[in-house]
């Protein structure tokens, strides 16, 4: 499993990058309204930082308003991911999208037949939430398994992005339910890395090289 960073802050991203695992980057419209920055010129910034897939969400709700709006988007650089909502006008929009060789997320998915009508109608990736769906008391997770199952038996090549992700767990489950990619959001990177035994072994270590026999 890959792994994204899901922020539209630019610190973040480069702290991340130099982690050395970045492969991409996911952004939504909250995440870039909490930035109040410009859309377009803080994308030109991401995908220079990032060798990877970045997704730009689009705001419209109509089929014709996403496909302007993507083709805007993509012209921004080569590695622009255009993300459209799960919804009847946004699948026209992939398929248009798909036409052009535009790649494409499909965000918003929370069951899997709507991640196989995504993968049908073109989408590069899939985006099933599994924080908000933990929320209403159902289990994420278990969707990753459906959708990877689906995926596999009809042999579609559609990427599973694990995203919605609030802690590590959801990460390693996630990886071994078959996500290809987790976006994860910042403040739950350095948790992937901690464990209390790592930490005490290292004290040790270092207890035991400050009173070496001499
Ligand atoms: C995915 O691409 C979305 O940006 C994201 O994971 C949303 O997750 P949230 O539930 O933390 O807002």
């Amino acid at each position: 499993m890959q792994f994204f960073v899901d922020t539209a802050n630019v610190d973040e991203i480069k702290e991340a990058n130099a982690l050395g695992i970045l492969a991409g980057v996911t952004t939504n419209p909250s995440l870039v309204a909490k930035e109040g920055v410009d859309f377009h010129e803080r994308l030109k910034e991401i995908t220079a930082i990032v060798d990877g897939s970045v997704s730009a969400e689009v705001i419209s709700t109509e089929a014709e308003g996403m496909i302007t709006e993507g083709r805007e988007l993509a012209k921004i650089a080569p590695n622009i991911t255009v993300k459209v909502p799960m919804t009847l006008e946004g699948m026209k929009a992939v398929k248009v999208f798909t036409e052009e060789n535009i790649q494409t997320n499909v965000t918003l998915v929370f069951s899997s037949v709507q991640a196989l009508i995504a993968a049908r109608a073109g989408a590069t990736y899939v985006s099933p939430f599994l924080g908000r769906l933990d929320d209403i008391g159902h289990n994420g997770l278990d969707l990753i398994s459906e959708i990877s199952e689906i995926f596999n038996v009809h042999g579609i090549e559609t990427k599973i992005i694990a995203a919605s992700v609030r802690h590590s767990t959801h990460v390693a489950e996630a990886a071994a339910r078959g996500a290809h990619i987790a976006t994860i959001p910042f403040k739950v990177v350095p948790g992937l890395l901690k464990h209390p035994l790592t930490d005490q072994g290292i004290e040790k270590f270092l207890n035991d090289w400050e009173n070496r026999k001499q």
